[in-house]
């Protein structure tokens, strides 16, 4: 059996406070495909330094959204949870790959060039940012990559990496496969559009009550009078509740819909009732953890020691292929 264990990893990057859409997203996915595999999470601060100079708010950040994997399931019984920077043999793997990553794989690179052109500066960090996530990945042995189609061009470069190492050393390193959700439809934020931090349109999975309720209360509706008949598909407010509610539930709103006399508030307030059902408890447990910062150390610590035992094991390999266990 456990030998059809695959082993999967993602990162994830400290950039605030989570929404419905990071949740959906990518949360809710990651923390099922705990389930039957072994799976290594982290939190990527290597590359969020690319972006984040005050440091601060990078260790404000990186604490942040440990706390927040953990209170929307993240077990670390089961997951090998840690920070990426207590890891720092990926910086080895990195410079081992960064010698045979052809600089125009890296200029092709649409993140990058993405990121320059909004004025981020382009340092050379931000330009080398696929190589150092290859390196996790590879480091790691990885077989399954989970990540947003954002991401699907740097599993690419990765995997071209790993062959043309392969390629030159022998078989040594693991070659990944991407595992895009495409099956998980894009969270539409109060605007209608993609919900994004960007966009200022979203609706944060740890608001208290009120706070989450005014912003639901704000998603934009159409005009139909309230008696007239509505289609629950074509409303934002039922493609967010259809995420957080059961099949019953969902088809019991859709028929009110379709009934008319009810107007779009009263759907509102379902949502604001089904989000605080959903998202309480793991508000709830985020309480706890926050009052337990030791505990969330301890996590990240213990699975940052399992994490190097695997990363060295690897880097001993790829040392002595290349010539640098002399
Ligand atoms: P933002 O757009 O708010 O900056 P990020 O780009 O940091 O969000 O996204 C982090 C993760 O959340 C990525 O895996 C991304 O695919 C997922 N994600 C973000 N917004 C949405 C959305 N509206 N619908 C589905 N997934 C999303
Ligand atoms: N670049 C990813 C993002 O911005 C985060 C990340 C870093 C990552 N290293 C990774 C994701 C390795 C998957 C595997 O979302």
């Amino acid at each position: 059996m456990n030998q059809q264990r695959k082993r999967v990893l993602s990162g994830i990057q400290p950039s605030g406070t989570l929404h419905l859409g990071n949740y959906f997203g990518m949360m809710k996915p990651a923390v099922e495909l705990q389930d039957g595999n072994e799976c290594f999470y982290f939190i990527a601060d290597y590359h969020a330094l690319t972006q984040l100079p005050d440091p601060a708010l990078l260790r404000q950040r990186s604490r942040g959204v440990a706390v927040d994997f953990l209170a929307c399931g993240l077990d670390p019984l089961r997951t090998t949870f840690f920070r990426q920077s207590d890891v720092p043999e990926v910086h080895e793997l990195t410079w081992v790959l960064n010698c045979m990553t052809p600089v125009g794989l890296l200029e092709r690179c649409h993140s990058y060039k993405d990121k320059v052109a909004r004025g981020i500066e382009a340092n050379h960090g931000l330009f080398s940012y696929p190589v150092l996530m290859a390196a996790d990945i590879l480091i790691y042995g990885s077989h399954l990559v989970p990540v947003g189609k954002d991401q699907k061009q740097h599993l690419e470069v990765t995997r071209d990496i790993a062959v043309r190492f392969n390629n030159r050393y022998g078989e040594i390193l693991v070659v990944p496969e991407a595992l895009i959700r495409e099956d998980v439809a894009v969270v539409p934020g109060l605007d209608g559009q993609k919900m994004s931090k960007s966009y200022d349109n979203t609706i944060e999975i740890f608001a208290a009550g009120k706070a989450a309720r005014s912003r639901i209360m704000k998603i934009v509706t159409d005009s139909t009078p309230l008696e007239d008949p509505k289609d629950p598909e074509a409303c934002n407010v039922f493609a967010l509740y259809r995420l957080m509610a059961t099949e019953a539930e969902r088809e019991a709103l859709a028929q009110r819909y379709r009934a008319g006399n009810m107007g779009y508030g009263h759907a509102k307030q379902a949502l604001a009732e089904k989000y605080e059902e959903f998202f309480g408890p793991m508000r709830e447990r985020r309480r706890e953890l926050l009052e337990h910062p030791d505990l969330v150390e301890d996590i990240l610590r213990t699975g940052a020691a399992r994490a190097r035992a695997a990363a060295r094991e690897t880097l001993n390999r790829v040392r002595a292929a290349v010539g640098l266990d002399g």
